[in-house]
């Protein structure tokens, strides 16, 4: 069979512009193509770079399909990876072969003359050069894979194109991709839910500092261990919308497993920041959608915030504990008629202690009950820390002494009870 030759294949290229370009340039390919293969030589492959370089020109030029622009531009691609291969073979062959068990390790000279005679050639820069050298370094099987993933993309949208820039973008992101760790520190391996550095701290500073606020973290893992893809997320007591700052932030702490889900927000007294995305809603009187896969809530603890975030009656955290109670058992029932068999709730909260006259009541108790009693049953709990003790100020000492000698103890966790509708 006779070789594939460009001298005598392009000198028909005068004929182009009458004939059937497709086919000429379909065919012209296939030989660049097969000349690749065979190529051994730096000029070899210098050569065919010319010669795809100028049919990628002329497929764009005379608006030839896009597949075989794309072909053309595919195979510019792989000429140029070949170059950073060669290039770097010359490289290790002059070094002795030093590192030749890591080849990734071998950096090209950009300024030996092999890569001085390129740049002349074909008019590239000592920046091209390196670009060629990344895709050589690039394992085959990741290059094929992005090389089909953006050949797709630019076939779908119109605004894609093919290009040697694209291509390491995509290969540098799958890199970032592999370095992620697989989880993040923020999601906890077991059901001690403690931070011991907070990244998603308060944010409503107008606050006091121990009031109504849980550390983001909380919601990331209630994230984690109880939302699946796709779910609908309710958080009807969003206060400030903490919840939502975490879920914007979801791709720092879901490793290599981001997924997507949908989450709305409401409460009596939306505020804060994200306020306007807040729904007004009071959720003793009903639930405001249907059939949340996922309900989450930090509810007012019990007799420690009273008048904190509204002077309105139906305001849990304002409630005496009958009433609140009453409010309490409401708010299960409605959470029960919104959800379908087997979907998570989970509740918020501490228990009560009140060190200077011995209040206790078991909060998180009260709520288990009324829970079972509309429908659900215990299905998890976890631990978290309120963080009392972190500032040792003079009244905290006060606070300590008055506990001890008073032998009621201060109230620092918090529960995190999850509950399974029946
Ligand atoms: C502990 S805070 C939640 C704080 C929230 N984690 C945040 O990021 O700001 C409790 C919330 O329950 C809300 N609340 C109290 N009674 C309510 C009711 N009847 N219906 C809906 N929300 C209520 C309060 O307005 C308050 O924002």
């Amino acid at each position: 069979m006779k070789e594939p030759s460009f001298e005598h294949e392009f000198a028909i290229i005068p004929t182009f512009v009458s004939g059937n370009q497709e086919t000429v340039v379909v065919q012209f390919l296939k030989t660049a193509t097969n000349l690749l293969r065979k190529a051994k030589t730096l000029e070899e492959i210098q050569e065919v770079w010319q010669k795809v370089n100028a049919l990628e020109a002329l497929s764009k030029k005379f608006r030839l399909s896009k597949d075989v622009q794309l072909d053309a531009t595919e195979l510019r691609i792989r000429i140029e990876r070949r170059l950073g291969e060669i290039l770097r073979q010359k490289t290790e062959s002059r070094e002795g072969h030093i590192k030749k068990q890591n080849q990734n390790l071998v950096k090209v000279d950009l300024d030996s003359e092999d890569s001085k005679s390129i740049r002349s050639n074909l008019n590239f820069t000592k920046n091209d050069l390196s670009k060629f050298q990344e895709l050589a370094r690039t394992p085959q099987k990741l290059f094929e894979a992005v090389v089909t993933d953006l050949r797709t993309e630019a076939v779908i949208k119109r605004q894609a194109a093919l290009s040697t820039t694209g291509i390491l973008r995509a290969i540098r992101n799958e890199h970032k991709k592999d370095s992620e760790p697989l989880f993040s520190p923020i999601i906890k391996p077991s059901d001690n839910w403690n931070f011991s550095t907070v990244q998603y701290g308060r944010i409503d500073e107008a606050w006091g500092e121990y009031r109504g606020y849980i550390p983001g973290e909380i919601y990331a893992n209630c994230f984690w261990y109880y939302v699946k893809p796709g779910d609908l997320v309710i958080s009807p007591m969003a206060g400030s919308g903490q919840i939502l700052r975490v879920y914007e932030a979801r791709q720092e702490w879901m490793g290599q497993h981001v997924y997507d889900f949908k989450l709305k927000m409401f409460d009596l007294t939306p505020r804060g920041k994200y306020k306007d995305l807040i729904i007004q809603h009071d959720l003793t009187k009903s639930f405001p959608v249907e059939n949340p896969d996922y309900i989450v809530m930090d509810i007012p603890y019990y007799g420690m915030v009273a008048q904190q975030y509204s002077n309105k009656a139906e305001d849990l955290a304002n409630m005496a504990l009958e009433d609140w109670q009453i409010a309490i058992a409401r708010i299960a029932k409605n959470c029960a008629v919104a959800q379908k068999t087997g979907t998570l709730c989970t509740v918020i909260s501490p228990n009560y202690r009140d060190v200077t006259n011995g209040l206790i009541v078991m909060v998180t108790d009260i709520i288990r009950s009324l829970w079972e009693s509309a429908g659900y049953t215990l299905y998890d709990k976890a631990y978290s820390s309120r963080r009392i003790q972190q500032n040792q100020t003079p009244q905290m000492a006060r606070m300590n002494n008055q506990a001890k000698a008073n032998r009621i103890m201060l109230t620092d966790i918090t529960e995190i009870l999850t509950f399974r509708r029946g």
